[in-house]
């Protein structure tokens, strides 16, 4: 086999480029962690000032900071004392908590895959899969993080209005269900917005439920309940006008079973809303930085996750022609995609 060097070179800058990408991954939580960003978002500061606001050991923290900047997540300034600062978007990215473009979350779900990359291995070599619950604590509040941010941006200003009629019977008061809501993430953000409506979150990850029930007491939210439950089996009691997915319908062991129950649960006219990563339907069409982060995740975390309960596997990947293909599956007659963002897109469901 010939070597050509053009390419040769072009696939090792690449894989250099990767290579720092990854390793400063872990230097992200750090920052993040020990409130480096927090700090140096509030203006220019040497080396030393730095690590004088933080209390942290000054030669850490200039080598942090040459790295940071060679990433281009702070900026180098110069001058008298090596100075640094982080420009209004690296502070939205990495400071700023309630930001909807806050990413430093998503680091916390990089670093689970490196712990969890034996739990993985084995999965690969036995074809048993690995159930969420099994997964590293910091994958559950890097995903709460990491998808709040977007919630914030999108759930309430753009995705619940891309939705036949459901703004206007969440503001007079409706019956909702958030199925699979881990942290509460989206429930939380939903009570508040719309306090006439009564909201209740299942999830089967009982470690998930007791956090979210802290989060919805932290907000001082009354029209708000979690409960343990299935997707399969989850109590309808009255129904429900609006039944909300988010993120999880790939990764369920049984997500016909959760579509069949879905529509058990809504009342006449009611909606199945189905948040999902934002796939291609072809392999050609997730070739990209978004699809490498999703197949990524999925090979990790989802598609493991569905088969530890013997499921299809379906993977952040599926796209929406399969996605759909699940929901009508289910009983439901229409899907349609209502809106989407670069990241994710939202299904609207009717039985
Ligand atoms: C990727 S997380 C998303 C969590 C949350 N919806 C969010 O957006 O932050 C997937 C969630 O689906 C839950 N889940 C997976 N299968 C489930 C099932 N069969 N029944 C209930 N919850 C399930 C997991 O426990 C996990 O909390």
């Amino acid at each position: 086999m010939q070597v050509n060097e053009e390419k040769m070179m072009a696939l090792l800058g690449t894989m250099v480029g990767d290579m720092g990408a990854a390793m400063s991954a872990a230097l992200v939580t750090l920052g993040d962690k020990l409130g480096l960003y927090r700090a140096l978002a509030t203006g220019p500061m040497t080396p030393e000032a730095l690590a004088a606001q933080t209390g942290l050991a000054p030669r850490m923290v200039r080598e942090w900071l040459l790295n940071q900047a060679a990433g281009g997540y702070v900026t180098y300034m110069g001058g008298a004392g090596d100075a640094y600062s982080m420009t209004p978007e690296q502070a939205a990215a990495l400071a700023d908590e309630t930001s909807p473009f806050f990413v430093a979350g998503g680091f916390d779900v990089v670093a689970s895959a490196h712990r969890d990359e034996p739990k993985v291995e084995r999965a690969f070599r036995d074809g048993k899969g690995l159930p969420w619950g099994a997964h590293d604590t910091c994958l559950f509040c890097g995903t709460e993080r990491f998808f709040a941010a977007s919630y914030r941006g999108h759930l309430v200003s753009s995705w619940i209005p891309a939705l036949e009629g459901v703004e206007a019977k969440l503001r007079k008061g409706a019956m909702v269900a958030d199925v699979g809501c881990g942290h509460g993430a989206s429930t939380v953000l939903m009570a508040a917005a719309y306090p006439q409506s009564k909201f209740t979150g299942f999830d089967s990850h009982g470690p998930s439920i007791d956090c979210a029930a802290r989060r919805a007491k932290d907000a001082g939210l009354k029209n708000i309940a979690f409960r343990m439950a299935d997707a399969t089996s989850f109590a309808a009691d009255g129904g429900f006008d609006l039944v909300a997915c988010f993120d999880c319908l790939h990764d369920m062991a049984d997500p016909v079973g959760c579509a069949r129950h879905v529509k058990r649960a809504l009342r006449p006219g009611g909606t199945w809303m189905v948040v999902e990563p934002a796939a291609g339907d072809t392999v050609e069409s997730n070739l990209n930085p978004v699809g490498r982060v999703f197949s990524a995740a999925s090979t990790m975390i989802c598609v493991p996750a569905s088969m530890s309960g013997g499921g299809p596997a379906l993977g952040a990947c599926a796209g929406e022609k399969r996605m759909s293909e699940v929901i009508k599956a289910g009983g439901f007659t229409t899907c349609r995609k209502a809106t989407a963002t670069p990241f994710n897109m939202v299904l609207e469901a009717r039985a």
